[in-house]
């Protein structure tokens, strides 16, 4: 009867203090979502705001655990034109996955938040014509989604600290009017495009913080780059077909920084 009575407490102590030391994680979060109940309406043109006679705007912030922190991103893409998520907390053992539903969001953001995978919902021949922003910083994807190249309203892609290895610019020939193309802080050995790609909106290129040894800039037509950020590839020597002429607006290359340049191939560019 006793050994009972001392196996009971044993239990009864061994649970509460696993309670103790394993309280339920939990992940700071805070989100916008816009909703908008018309629906009627298809591809995104610039100057769009969502019409407050059909939208309502939700925005929450809080402590969830990590099935609250999942059903938060299962959100009813059908009606919602906007979400963006953040979180401060460190999310390590948060491990997500997000699908794009085809023509019905507008911007999507989705800043630390644990994801592993982002997919798009939609396949064959079908292109999205409406996602204008899809920044996913601060997660753990290593690679894009496939079907990238079908999201033809991009202004933003914003992959900036991920684990991505390569990029491949082709795969934006179809998004013209791409302004900001924000890849800091990733793995990248390369950066490359076979065909020849233009961007006539380009402003911002930021390849800093990466792994490259090689770029060719030959295929990309660029004219209003103004920002270009290239730093921290501490291999990285020389700009395959980079000229002053073809990026004007581009201040130049820090001669002192961060990576490799050789110099006689740095003098003729600045
Ligand atoms: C979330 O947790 C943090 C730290 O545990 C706390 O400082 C913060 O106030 C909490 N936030 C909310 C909105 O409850
Ligand atoms: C540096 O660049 C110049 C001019 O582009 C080239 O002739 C030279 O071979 C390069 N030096 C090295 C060490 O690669």
């Amino acid at each position: 009867m006793a050994s009972l009575w001392f196996l009971l407490l044993a239990i009864c102590c061994y649970i509460s203090s696993t309670e103790a030391k394993n309280p339920v994680a939990k992940f700071h979060y805070d989100y916008n979502r816009i909703q908008e109940t018309d629906q009627t309406w298809n591809c995104w043109k610039e100057g769009y705001r969502p019409p407050p006679a059909t939208s309502n705007k939700i925005h929450e912030s809080g402590n969830g655990t990590a099935a609250e922190i999942e059903r938060i991103l299962r959100f009813d893409q059908a009606n919602a034109v906007l979400f963006l998520f953040t979180s401060n907390s460190d999310n390590t053992n948060l491990h997500t996955t997000f699908q794009i539903a085809r023509n019905k969001l507008v911007r999507l953001s989705l800043d630390n938040a644990g994801l592993e995978r982002l997919e798009l919902a939609f396949t064959g021949r079908d292109n999205d014509c409406r996602l204008a922003e899809l920044s996913v910083p601060r997660n753990r994807l290593s690679d894009l989604p496939s079907g990238l190249e079908r999201l033809t309203a991009l202004r933003k892609l914003d992959f900036s600290y991920n684990l991505l290895e390569d990029f491949n610019l082709d795969r934006l020939v179809r998004a013209p009017g791409l302004k900001q193309l924000l890849l800091a802080h990733n793995r990248l050995e390369s950066f490359g495009s076979s065909v020849q790609t233009s961007f006539a909106s380009l402003h911002k290129l930021d390849l800093s913080n990466n792994r490259l040894r090689t770029l060719d800039a030959t295929y990309w037509s660029m004219p209003q780059l103004e920002t270009f950020h290239v730093d921290n590839n501490r291999h990285l020597t020389t700009i395959v077909g980079w000229t002053r002429t073809r990026f004007p607006l581009v201040k130049g290359f820090d001669p002192a920084g961060t990576n490799n340049w050789n110099q006689t191939w740095l003098k003729s560019v600045q």
